[in-house]
């Protein structure tokens, strides 16, 4: 694949049935419920399954993510569940959002990853400030690069074979395929995610994220003017420690 796999309409539609777990979407959930959230900005939105669980409790959503491909699930399932009127949704990035337009933002699903360079994410930080009202919310996660098992990225321990939403079955699994080591910014790994579709047809797709370490995180949340509130290691809120999978940011616009 020589295009980006958010950019690939047969590949987004597997997406939804290879990440169908809800730990982290039921997490940004409560978390807006209980920070009183009434507008949501949905960084790296995605198919939308964020942002209809939101609008279904009566929150506002403004979702933005790049890809056509992603975007065009977001909207069908928006539609679907007639929820056209609460969410909106904009095919671009945190610079599309209005000033002062939202008194939540946040990036699921590790999009703060897919800022490979460090200008990047300062850039994606500061139009995330600027979104935000006076006393809103950033919360967002990263996979914590000292927590990583990258010897379990192999085909035997990630292959799957899952149903095929239009019949059939596909086969999918990750393997590593270079590291760039970086001590400043953190290494930046290349993956390969390979799928056999129902037809037979083998296709790779390359990604590759930026591995964070908590000390860079920080400062370059802190840098962009934001208050770190909390910094968590998992979905059950416990606090971020070496061994955490996750490193978990809740911090505030003054
Ligand atoms: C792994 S998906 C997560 C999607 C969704 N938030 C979820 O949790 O299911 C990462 C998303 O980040 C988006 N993305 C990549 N670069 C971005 C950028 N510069 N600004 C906003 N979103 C971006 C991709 O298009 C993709 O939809």
């Amino acid at each position: 694949m020589d295009h980006p796999w958010t950019e690939d309409p047969e590949f987004v539609r597997l997406y939804d049935v290879e990440n169908a777990g809800m730990w982290d979407f039921d997490f940004y959930r409560e978390l807006a419920v209980e920070l009183g959230a009434r507008q949501v900005a949905d960084i790296g939105c995605g198919t939308g399954v964020l942002a209809v669980e939101l609008a279904r409790r009566g929150i506002g959503v403004t979702g933005v993510d790049p890809a056509a491909a992603m975007i065009e699930i977001a909207r069908s399932r928006v539609a679907d569940a007639q929820l056209n009127d609460a969410v909106q949704l904009i095919r671009g990035t945190a610079a599309d959002l209005g000033p002062s337009s939202a008194d939540f933002a946040v990036m699921v699903g590790h999009v703060a990853q897919y800022f490979l360079h460090r200008d990047q994410w300062d850039e994606a930080l500061r139009h995330t400030f600027a979104a935000l009202r006076p006393g809103g919310h950033l919360a967002f996660e990263s996979r914590n690069p000292q927590a990583m098992h990258l010897d379990a990225w192999d085909a035997e321990s990630t292959r799957e074979t899952q149903a095929h939403p239009d019949g059939g079955e596909f086969t999918s699994w990750l393997e590593v395929a270079d590291i760039e080591h970086d001590d400043a910014d953190g290494d930046l790994i290349t993956a390969h995610g390979h799928t056999i579709y129902p037809d037979a047809r083998h296709v790779v797709a390359q990604e590759t994220l930026r591995y964070r370490p908590l000390s860079v995180l920080r400062e370059s949340v802190e840098h962009a003017g934001f208050v770190i509130r909390e910094i968590w290691g998992d979905w059950d809120r416990s606090a971020a420690d070496e061994d955490s999978p996750e490193l978990i940011f809740l911090a505030s616009k003054p």
